[in-house]
């Protein structure tokens, strides 16, 4: 338990350790343990809003975290409520209201609201003292909820929160609200750039980037499932590859029209220009602002690479397109990426896109019946793709052509 002078210090020197932090997940979790660590509270959440629902994002839980082998990391399972006055979070976010309760399962039944014991019958847990503080941005709208739960004193008593408690709180809510919202406004941001990227071609790349993030997305999670991801890793990670999927050609707004929209077979010098979009579209990411500009990088620089290291671009610095010198081929040339030398973003993009390309007429080409494309595939499982995707790909196809049916329709929206 910290003393009060260490608390005021650790509340000093918490701006300045925050505001170092970019990734939003580390942010979070900082929040958390800072925020529970001054009410001396034993568990602690954090819900984000998606829509009308509460999305339940992180927590931490120093009793159940005991209970396992050290270096292991509890799972929650990830879940969403109505933001509606029927549960304490929900309420909360509803009303912009904080809540200061001393304990849960004693609620006066007139209150709108009630607590879920799901969580805690799960869990084998107990929850008692819960202070709920909504997370604000600046306009005052509700980005989500800060929740901190059994307060213990000195003797590992659960007693309630007190009131002081709850200014500190709404500290850490301010924190995590300004971290969130720039998150989401970076979110924001990637979409009007697919949008934009759209404009450009909006015949074929608006359903073929929704097709293509459908099944990167549905690819990875079936190889993560397979390499025992953890589901939080998995849930995030769909979220990041989808968006980046989706701008895994955004290169081409620097591609002249004359080469993007040629009807027919482009010559080799149109199509060293056309390589290029890789690059192009690496360079738009390059200062990796968030786990989602990385990605992106990585997906628009690797998705032509082949599994046999004859794609491209290959061993470049993408900030000026040369060959990495360690990597120079006597031609002078990137010695192409091979094998799981290509990161797995890449290599996942690279099936999708091409399964989606054949599935497709484009302005040089007539779509493939789904006999020949099967046969393209599997024949060039291990030359162009990797083979461990190959056989997911198989595996899920009857799912692949419900997305490809879902988003066969032209001008969809972004989900
Ligand atoms: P895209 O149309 O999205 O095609 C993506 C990838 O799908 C291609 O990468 C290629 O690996 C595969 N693919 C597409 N059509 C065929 C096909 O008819 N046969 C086979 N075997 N594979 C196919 P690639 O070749 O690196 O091309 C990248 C992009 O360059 C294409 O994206 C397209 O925008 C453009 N492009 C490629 N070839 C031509 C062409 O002859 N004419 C025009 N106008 N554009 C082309
Ligand atoms: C992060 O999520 O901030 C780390 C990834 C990066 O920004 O390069
Ligand atoms: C995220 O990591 O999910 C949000 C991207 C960011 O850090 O800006
Ligand atoms: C990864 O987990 O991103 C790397 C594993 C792989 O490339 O196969
Ligand atoms: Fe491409
Ligand atoms: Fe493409």
């Amino acid at each position: 338990m910290l003393t009060e002078q260490e608390k005021l210090d650790s509340l000093t020197r918490l701006g300045i350790e925050l505001s170092q932090i970019n990734d939003l997940d580390i942010l979070m979790e900082r929040v958390l343990t800072r925020a529970r660590q001054f009410a001396n509270a034993d568990a602690g959440s954090i819900y984000i809003r998606q829509d009308d629902r509460l999305h339940f994002a992180y927590s931490q839980n120093d009793t159940l975290q005991k209970k396992l082998p050290k270096g292991e990391k509890l799972i929650f399972s990830t879940f969403k409520i109505p933001i509606d006055t029927k549960s304490v979070a929900g309420y909360v976010a509803a009303t912009g209201k904080p809540l200061n309760l001393d304990d849960v399962y004693r609620l006066e039944a007139t209150l709108p609201y009630s607590f879920s014991k799901q969580f805690d019958e799960a869990a084998g847990y107990k929850t008692q003292s819960v202070l709920t503080i909504p997370l604000e941005n600046s306009g005052r709208a509700i980005l989500g909820i800060l929740q901190i739960i059994n307060a213990q004193d000195a003797e590992g008593t659960i007693v309630s929160f007190r009131p002081q408690d709850e200014r500190v709180m709404y500290h850490f809510a301010s924190v995590a609200a300004v971290a969130l919202e720039r998150a989401q406004m970076t979110r924001a941001l990637i979409l009007r750039m697919i949008r934009m990227a759209e404009m450009r071609d909006p015949r074929e790349t608006g359903p073929h980037v929704n097709r293509v993030a459908g099944f990167a997305v549905e690819i990875y999670e079936q190889w993560a499932l397979k390499h025992h991801v953890d589901p939080k890793t998995i849930d995030k990670t769909r979220d990041v590859l989808r968006m980046a999927a989706m701008l895994h050609d955004v290169g081409k707004v620097a591609t002249s029209d004359l080469i993007l929209k040629k009807p027919a077979r482009l010559s080799i010098d149109e199509y060293e220009v056309m390589k290029q979009h890789t690059i192009q579209g690496a360079r738009l990411f390059m200062q990796q602002q968030s786990d989602f500009d990385e990605a992106a990088g990585i997906v628009a620089l690797n998705h032509h690479e082949r599994w046999d290291g004859q794609g491209y671009p290959g061993h470049v610095d993408f900030r000026t397109g040369n060959p990495l010198k360690e990597y120079m081929g006597a031609d002078g040339r990137a010695r192409g990426k091979q094998g799981r030398e290509i990161p797995l973003f890449g290599r996942i993009v690279a099936l999708a896109d091409v399964f989606d390309a054949l599935s497709n007429k484009r302005s040089y080409k007539d779509a493939w019946d789904e006999k020949h494309i099967r046969a393209q595939i599997e024949q060039n499982a291990g030359s162009h793709f990797d083979p461990e995707l190959v056989e997911i790909f198989f595996s899920r196809y009857e799912m692949l052509r419900s997305i490809q049916k879902r988003y066969a329709e032209e001008n969809l929206t972004l989900s």
